[in-house]
């Protein structure tokens, strides 16, 4: 394998042109759309740098943590030194209290140097066979816990923490237990940090204003991302630079303003249900199910403010490039035009790979002579996209100067921007989720024998 490049500072390249009319056609929008919106874009504008005023206390707290969370890394870097002790670590958390880690530990650790990581096991899922196989197997002694919940009481995480807990204790003795557990948590509130008060267990605080699917560059985050070796102050400084690249309400100069306006546009003025999220770079799978959470959760409501509107929010679907060229593509091309892709593609790989061709197998595949495996991902991607094009399906590509933790920074900032302004856009609060904790109360009166399930 050939090393191709150090890490870089460069911003991501985000081409919106494609989303326009005039590559797309009708399905696009127009100049003149995007005009009739410039009043709405600086009134959402000016109300995001309203309610991001005040740091960590501010409303939009999440959109600040570029600022806030530096002054904390010191005990987040020293707890993370504590955990880094042992072989194998159980971060427990659901949602928000998982999904951004999980999504920034794939993308990166393809490339962390350290060599002394221990192995980051994520337990989001109430599942007894992943507990059982991957985590009980191992030696006691060599188990560190971190339990991450905003809330302190989900019950997903509660269980797997009780059950872990449990076998710490039997199998180590209390005391020596508690010593290989972490908590991060509200830093008032809630069973987990009773925990950290009533048993002494190290706990780390989330911004209470900071909710779980914003939360990712926070604790919630950056703990077990440190435990794993990952650049954490790499990823604030990829936010810091988003977060600057968007500080005008001119959305040819703010690019997170102009993906939100383009994104409602496309939902309200052309029908567009979809929102396809497709990297052409594997490590960014998990990214897409990041996404999918924060645009979901965020923008999914009803707009209470517009009675007899249509509900807000594209659903957001995940895809992988070129895996899906063989299982979706059919449809994307041959179906509703209800669809808004994005592509995700890498700039420069890590490393790259010549493709070995004998001269007896040449004449089946001619085109790859001399070629490397990127050239081949390349390829596909850049056809995918103008046949999608041509088809006119509007679409965007994030271009990544390099997979790294200042680029993911970049992306994670980018992406909590848009949907703040997006949920703006549609009126709706981007920040809440009613409808979930229907679901959750139910489950509850169901265990606690109040309901019947049928
Ligand atoms: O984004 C959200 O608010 C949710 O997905 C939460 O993160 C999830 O429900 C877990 O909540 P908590 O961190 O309180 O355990």
């Amino acid at each position: 394998m050939t090393s191709l490049r150090t890490n870089s500072h460069a911003l991501l390249r985000i081409k919106t042109t494609n989303l326009y009319a005039e590559a797309v056609g009708a399905e696009g929008i127009t100049p003149s759309e995007m005009a009739e919106l410039a009043p709405e874009l600086k009134r959402v504008h000016q109300a995001l740098t309203e309610k991001t005023k005040g740091g960590l206390d501010a409303e939009f707290a999440c959109l600040n943590l570029h600022a806030g969370m530096p002054e904390m890394l010191p005990q987040i870097e020293d707890m993370a030194a504590q955990i880094r002790r042992f072989h194998e670590v159980a971060v427990i958390g659901i949602g928000g209290s998982s999904l951004g880690a999980k999504a920034v530990h794939q993308a990166l650790t393809a490339v962390t140097t350290s060599n002394s990581k221990p192995t980051l096991h994520f337990l989001e899922n109430i599942d007894p066979y992943h507990l059982e196989a991957v985590l009980l197997r191992q030696r006691p002694e060599t188990v560190a816990a971190i339990a991450i919940s905003k809330s302190g009481g989900t019950v997903e995480t509660a269980v797997q923490y009780l059950i872990l807990r449990d076998w710490l204790e039997k199998n180590l003795g209390k005391d020596k237990a508690q010593q290989q557990q972490w908590l991060v948590t509200d830093p008032a509130q809630g069973w987990l940090r009773e925990l950290a008060r009533r048993d002494g267990i190290p706990a780390l605080p989330v911004p209470p204003r900071v909710g779980g699917r914003y939360s990712v560059l926070t604790a919630v985050g950056l703990l077990p991302l440190a435990v794993a070796g990952i650049d954490i102050r790499g990823l604030l400084a990829g936010a810091a630079d988003n977060a600057a690249r968007c500080a005008s309400d001119d959305p040819r100069q703010n690019p997170a303003l102009e993906m939100a306006a383009l994104f409602y546009l496309l939902d309200v003025r052309k029908n567009k249900r979809t929102s396809i999220m497709m990297p052409y770079v594997d490590p960014l799978q998990l990214f897409v199910d990041w996404y999918c959470q924060l645009w979901a959760e965020s923008l999914g409501k009803r707009m209470e403010a517009r009675p007899g509107h249509p509900p807000a929010g594209t659903l957001p679907v995940r895809a992988m490039g070129a895996v899906d060229q063989h299982s979706q593509l059919q449809m994307y091309l041959e179906s509703r035009l209800d669809k808004i892709f994005t592509f995700m593609a890498l700039d420069e790989w890590e490393y790259d790979l010549p493709i070995p061709l004998p001269e007896a197998d040449k004449k089946f595949f001619p085109y790859l002579a001399g070629k490397h495996m990127n050239d081949v991902i390349e390829a596909e991607f850049q056809a995918t996209r103008q046949v999608i094009t041509d088809t006119g399906h509007p679409n965007l590509t994030l271009h990544l100067p390099a997979l790294d933790a200042h680029t993911v920074g970049q992306m994670i900032d980018l992406y909590q921007r848009t949907t703040v302004y997006a949920g703006l856009l549609y009126g709706i609060n981007p920040l809440d989720q009613p409808a979930v904790e229907k679901g959750k109360k139910l489950a509850i009166q169901l265990l606690s024998g109040g309901a019947s399930s049928h």
